[in-house]
């Protein structure tokens, strides 16, 4: 039976909130980043970081951890899984590093902000490309 939550099946509540924390990055790129804004910029970030523990950490990744042994061995029919979830685990990877930098470095220094931005660019860049597979991947699931 399919697991749901207040009758919505997990996959779609899934779906929705990494659409809204897609969202919800972008916005903090634009009015936060770009404007300088970095308090809010920081409360988009703290807010990702808080919703992906729920969606990555409780589904996703306990899903692909019992697909492991069976998409390893067969490696050919389970790639579109294996590279969603290298995808997603370098975006995570790269997102957790720059959270714990400008955790250890207080203050938010501006030399830090200019040496990190292109890898801030790298983070939202393979963010949306692990979303965009796992979106597509939705789609064949429920509208084969
Ligand atoms: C930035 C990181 C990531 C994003 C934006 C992302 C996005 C998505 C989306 C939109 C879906 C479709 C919703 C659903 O079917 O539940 C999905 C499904 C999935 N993702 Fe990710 N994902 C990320 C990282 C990961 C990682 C790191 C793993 C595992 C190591 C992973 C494993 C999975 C699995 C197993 C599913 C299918 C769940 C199912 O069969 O219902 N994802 N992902």
């Amino acid at each position: 039976m399919m697991q749901s939550i207040l009758g919505i099946p997990i996959p779609f509540l899934v779906l929705g909130i990494e659409i809204i924390i897609l969202l919800v990055l972008i916005l903090g790129w634009i009015y936060g980043a770009r404007r300088m804004d970095f308090k809010l910029h920081h409360k988009a970030v703290w807010f990702v970081v808080f919703l992906h523990i729920l969606t990555v950490g409780l589904w996703m990744i306990p899903i692909a951890i019992a697909r492991l042994t069976l998409a390893l061995s067969n490696p050919l029919l389970y790639w579109y899984q294996i590279v969603h979830d290298t995808v997603g685990l370098l975006a995570i990877g790269l997102g957790a590093i720059l959270v714990v930098m400008f955790l250890v470095k207080g203050g938010m220094p501006l030399k830090l902000l200019k040496k990190t931005r292109p890898f801030m660019f790298l983070t939202i860049g393979t963010w949306i490309i692990a979303f965009f597979l796992g979106f597509y991947w939705f789609l064949l699931g429920w509208f084969p």
